[in-house]
């Protein structure tokens, strides 16, 4: 029997409702299909444990999870606790460490979702989104100086590596290459941001000589917004920098129907280090506890990731299973549903046994 061993850090919020519901669905899809086995070694991470001893995770906890195939990770974020220091105590470490160099992040309207209302354009759309990931304005490094006093300075430096945004650049020209249309769109922020960003446009233009099959284009961010509303149908895979691609993907998820269903891939394309799987969305204290979050999201990305460890049968039902139950209609209320995440949890597990 293949064994896989997979680290579980539901963390904080909802991250604890949804993540319930994806092992559900794993453990499901486990045993109808009886070809592999799921290892799940699960961490109280996150911002509880924070708050009684003063860490978010022991120390040694990057080794240790090294040692894992794959992490499946919630959410973090505390509202008594500031957001900077959560995530940079939790989630983005581990991209870091891991060389989770892109993170993918696919948006589709599925069938059966009333798209937002300002965007009915968007019906049908189907993107790709390679979000840069270890690097950019998510470095890290800046600082304060003169603190609190009228002197103070602060600053965050977006660092960017020619290497680094190579081997992000390529990975999204081979997704661009293997999806249908072929359509690359570069963003970036050139005419303000001089340096970095104008090495994103270099850089792309290089890679592109590889890849001469792929048409792409480049866009500026901002404009970027108004065509992902406006011209959603002209695009397909979109390359960006860690930031405009943590934004735009918020905007794409809104667009698709929900972020509820976005999911998304930290990947060490290598493989010299383990992936993460993770929804879009965040802790959302405002619903946490309530049992009405979308699982949806945390079920694809639980899907992502047995794709990501060669169950690709298993995979596919997941998706299946998830994706029926969104166009019968059995969905959550940020989807228009009257059900609880157990209940959608419940039809889901059922499909993956009969489907
Ligand atoms: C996301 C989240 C994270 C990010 C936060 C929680 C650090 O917004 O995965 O999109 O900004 O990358
Ligand atoms: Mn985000």
């Amino acid at each position: 029997l293949r064994q896989h061993k997979i680290a579980v850090i539901a963390g904080d919020g909802i991250g604890i409702e949804v993540t319930a519901a994806a092992l559900n669905v794993l453990k499901a899809v486990e045993a109808r299909l009886g070809t592999f086995r799921l290892v799940f070694d699960e961490f109280d991470y996150g911002s509880a444990r924070y708050k009684a001893t003063g860490a978010y995770a022991p120390e040694g906890w990057l080794d240790h999870l090294a040692t894992s195939d794959a992490i499946l990770f919630g959410a973090v974020g505390d509202p008594d606790v500031p957001d900077h220091i959560s995530l940079w105590e939790l989630i983005l470490p581990m991209r870091q460490r891991f060389q989770q160099y892109v993170n993918v992040r696919p948006s589709s309207v599925l069938p059966g979702i009333a798209p937002h209302a300002t965007a009915a354009a968007v019906a049908g759309l189907n993107w790709v989104f390679v979000r840069e990931n270890t690097e950019g304005e998510y470095s890290g490094q800046g600082g304060r100086t003169h603190v609190g006093s009228t002197l103070e300075v602060a600053t965050d430096v977006a660092v960017f590596t020619r290497g680094g945004v190579e081997r992000c650049m390529r990975y999204a020209f081979e997704v661009a290459r293997s999806r249908e249309r072929k359509l690359l769109t570069v963003v970036t922020k050139s005419n303000a941001q001089r340096y970095g960003l104008v090495l994103w446009d270099e850089v792309a233009a290089s890679v592109a000589m590889d890849f001469p099959d792929v048409k792409w284009d480049k866009m500026l961010v901002d404009a970027m917004t108004v065509r992902m509303v406006q011209k959603p149908h002209s695009l397909d895979t979109i390359v960006a920098t860690n930031l405009h691609g943590d934004i735009l993907t918020d905007l794409a998820a809104a667009l698709s129907g929900s972020i509820g269903i976005a999911h998304s891939s930290s990947l060490d394309p290598t493989r010299a280090n383990p992936s993460m799987f993770e929804p879009v969305h965040g802790a959302a204290f405002d619903i946490m506890g309530r049992n009405i979050a979308n699982p949806v999201a945390a079920m694809f990305s639980a899907a992502e990731m047995l794709r990501w460890i060669g169950e690709e049968e298993a995979a596919v039902l997941v998706e299946r299973a998830a994706t029926q139950s969104i166009c019968g209609g059995q969905v959550t209320c940020d989807l228009g549903g009257k059900l609880s995440t157990v209940e959608v949890t419940r039809v889901v597990c059922q499909m993956v046994e009969r489907l």
